[in-house]
């Protein structure tokens, strides 16, 4: 039977079996052809989305608004600043106007009980732009990025190193179940993903043929792995006071050249970016001033190396976002 998801929205990998994600694969490798080929592919002509970002955004906004606008559907982008929500206008309220004018909502804030909440009261598929658990359609494009170095998904050792509970973290071992890798949190013990979502990705593993692994070694983390994964090691909306700390605890996790000498030899480096692998930010400047730390959760030899596709990565935002967008609004 065909894989159909017209409908649904996008919240979390969790709701979709591994026969949907590796459709919406294929759908944006669709998409990337006709991109690279310049076919027009303005299926979705006459339908309007709205982009909600309460956090900020640099590849999930642009992912959205190019992704829509080559389908040829209409764009508003809607930031704290500039709508009622949540201020003047209950999230529930919000939901039903933007229900009634919009074909798909896209939302990127804080709790992920708020995009399920928009979700269930705007009566159209809403799509998660990340939350603080989770970051969905990072995935798609993380996974469009190893098929296209690797080939075949299953078996492959994906080691996330560093804050190994935060949004990207989650999802990753969420996608890895689901689509039969070996995933590897690699980080302290007190930055381990939480005990109910380890317990529901083991189950699907248990389908799948996935492993589940965590490690506090970056040693063992780095064993046999294909694909070396880090994200900033403080997520928006933490507090700046945390930077000690976690540079503290996550400085042994930094993915530097002798952590990928340990990897196997083509290993690929992905990172779902922004990046602080040098002193070209200003983030990147106060740490270097404050704790000397020329680059964070990975040096610039790696981020600037062969093994780095990092750009391919970002890239496939768009492809996959477009894929999902389509997919559930045609
Ligand atoms: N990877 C990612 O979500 O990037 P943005 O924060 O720029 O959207
Ligand atoms: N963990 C990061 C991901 C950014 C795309 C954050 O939430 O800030």
């Amino acid at each position: 039977m065909g894989v159909n998801i017209r409908g649904r929205s996008f919240l979390t990998l969790l709701d979709y079996s591994p026969a949907e994600i590796r459709y919406l694969l294929d759908l944006a490798a669709e998409f990337k052809r006709l991109k690279a080929a310049g076919v027009e592919h303005k299926w979705l002509s006459g339908k309007q989305v709205v982009l909600l970002f309460e956090k900020t955004s640099t590849r999930t906004r642009c992912a959205f608004e190019v992704g829509a606008r080559d389908l040829g559907m209409g764009v508003t982008f809607l930031d704290p600043g500039s709508s009622q929500m949540g201020k003047k206008e209950s999230l529930a309220d919000t939901a039903k106007v933007l229900g009634r004018m919009y074909d798909g909502i896209e939302y990127r804030g804080f709790k992920q009980s708020v995009v399920e909440d928009l979700a269930k009261y705007s009566g159209v598929p809403v799509w998660n732009g990340l939350t603080d658990d989770f970051h969905p359609t990072q995935m798609l494009a993380d996974m469009l990025t190893v098929r296209e170095e690797f080939g075949e998904l299953r078996g492959r050792k994906l080691t996330f190193f560093g804050d190994a509970r935060n949004n990207v973290a989650n999802s990753l071992m969420v996608v890895c179940s689901k689509l039969g890798m070996h995933y590897c949190a690699c980080g302290p013990k007190d930055l381990m993903p939480a005990d109910w979502l380890v317990e529901k990705c083991r189950a699907v593993a248990e389908e799948t043929g996935a492993v589940i692994e965590m490690t506090d070694d970056p040693a063992q983390g780095a064993k046999d792995c294909d694909v070396a994964y880090t994200d900033i090691w403080l997520s928006m909306g933490e507090p700046a006071e945390l930077w000690a700390k976690r540079i503290e605890m996550l400085l042994p996790y930094q993915v530097n050249r002798e952590l990928m000498a340990m990897a196997k030899p083509n290993a690929i480096f992905l990172h779902c970016l922004p990046s602080f692998h040098d002193r070209e930010t200003t983030i990147g400047e106060e740490i270097y001033q404050k704790f000397g730390l020329p680059a964070m959760e990975v040096t610039d030899d790696v981020f600037l190396g062969k093994q780095a596709r990092q750009f391919d990565e970002a890239e496939n935002r768009m492809h996959t976002i477009k894929a999902v967008m389509y997919a559930t609004l045609k």
